[in-house]
């Protein structure tokens, strides 16, 4: 992996007064289930290792309760751990005090919740300046800041409302706009947009991922939707009971899942319309390459009436229009059939 921006290590978090007592029975297999049943304690997370690369979207994925927050607050330690490291730029967070803790979570990281956590009455520019004027940064200038990111947004028009006159999405917005305005390396986003309607909720992760063509932010990004994971991940790592079952790139979970409970996050996805070419294709060039062509970007889908209409194998073309490979059909036959 090229740069790792957080890197977790060993990590278990156990609820309750003797999570200590408790680590060296999960470390010999105690599950979630029998801690709970044995101890009345609750096992939050359980040897969680994961590299999270830097300027990646990285998802988590997992049922209600798995752990996906738990973990994400181990990363600006809201939660101390039971044991393990979180290094955030080689540097250990579970290490810091206070002022340094302080420190990182003000400028190193954003968080954009699911309930906006926005303040009633604020309007939206003194929402979206919070985290600057905590700072101490000049009024005018933390002004301008929260302006700029306002405008970002989309909610230009709308400074000086307050939240309960936005809609949902909108005050998403806001919540989003007020994490960027501190212009944090790492953001963490938990469950951020699950309670807005699907549309919107689209629009929001079209909009995230057009911002951060250009911001590069290292984004870790909670989802117990797979839609939602899939486009948006460079990386899914799911969590079943605490565990890490699988951290792959979204066509590994959809092609290999690692255990039947990955298998049945992916099992109804529409894969045709989720897989690119570039996925699928073999680097074999076709000899003659007068096949109909297919850009290495796009789906499946897109190629498959040129299959219907009896091409066997189709060139592969990059941005530059360059043939870099092929496909055939009987492997996309393969590929859909496995499933
Ligand atoms: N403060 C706490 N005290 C006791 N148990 C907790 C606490 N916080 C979370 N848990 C438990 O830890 C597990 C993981 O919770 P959480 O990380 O919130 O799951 P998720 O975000 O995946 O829904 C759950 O069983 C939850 O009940
Ligand atoms: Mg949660």
């Amino acid at each position: 992996m090229s740069n790792v921006k957080i890197k977790i290590e060993n990590l278990y978090k156990i609820f309750g007064h003797n999570a200590k007592g408790l680590t060296s029975e999960v470390k010999e297999g105690l599950d979630k289930d029998e801690l709970l049943a044995k101890h009345n304690h609750v096992l939050g997370l359980d040897n969680i290792n994961i590299d999270i690369e830097e300027q990646s979207i990285q998802v988590i994925m997992g049922l209600s309760g798995s752990g996906k927050s738990t973990l994400i607050r181990h990363i600006n330690r809201l939660i101390e751990p039971t044991e393990g490291v979180v290094m955030v730029d080689n540097q250990d967070v579970t290490k810091l005090n206070k002022n340094e803790l302080l420190e990182f979570r003000r400028n190193r990281t954003g968080m954009v919740f699911q309930r906006f956590g926005l303040f009633p009455h604020q309007n939206i520019v003194d929402n979206v300046q919070l985290g600057l004027s905590i700072k101490g940064v000049d009024k005018s200038e933390s002004n301008e800041t929260a302006m700029f990111w306002i405008d970002k947004v989309g909610l230009n028009g709308f400074e000086y409302k307050f939240p309960n006159q936005l809609s949902g999405g909108m005050q998403q917005r806001v919540g989003l706009a007020r994490a960027l305005a501190n212009d944090p390396d790492i953001l963490l986003m938990d469950e951020a947009f699950s309670a807005l309607d699907p549309l919107i909720r689209s629009d929001m992760q079209d909009q995230l991922l057009e911002l951060q063509k250009n911001l590069k932010k290292t984004i870790v990004f909670i989802t117990h939707d797979l839609d939602e994971a899939l486009k948006l991940g460079d990386r899914i790592a799911i969590l079943n009971g605490g565990k890490l079952v699988q951290d792959g790139k979204p066509e590994d979970i959809l092609l290999s899942p690692a255990d039947e409970y990955v298998t049945n996050f992916v099992k109804d996805v529409n894969r045709t319309k989720v897989l690119k070419i570039k996925t699928i294709m073999k680097d074999s060039i076709q000899s003659g390459s007068d096949c109909p062509k297919v850009a290495m970007d796009s789906n499946i889908e897109s190629c498959l009436p040129l299959f219907l209409d009896g091409e066997s194998v189709l060139s592969v073309t990059d941005d530059e229009k360059n043939i870099v490979g092929s496909v055939s059909r009987e492997e996309v036959a393969n590929i859909l059939k496995r499933y």
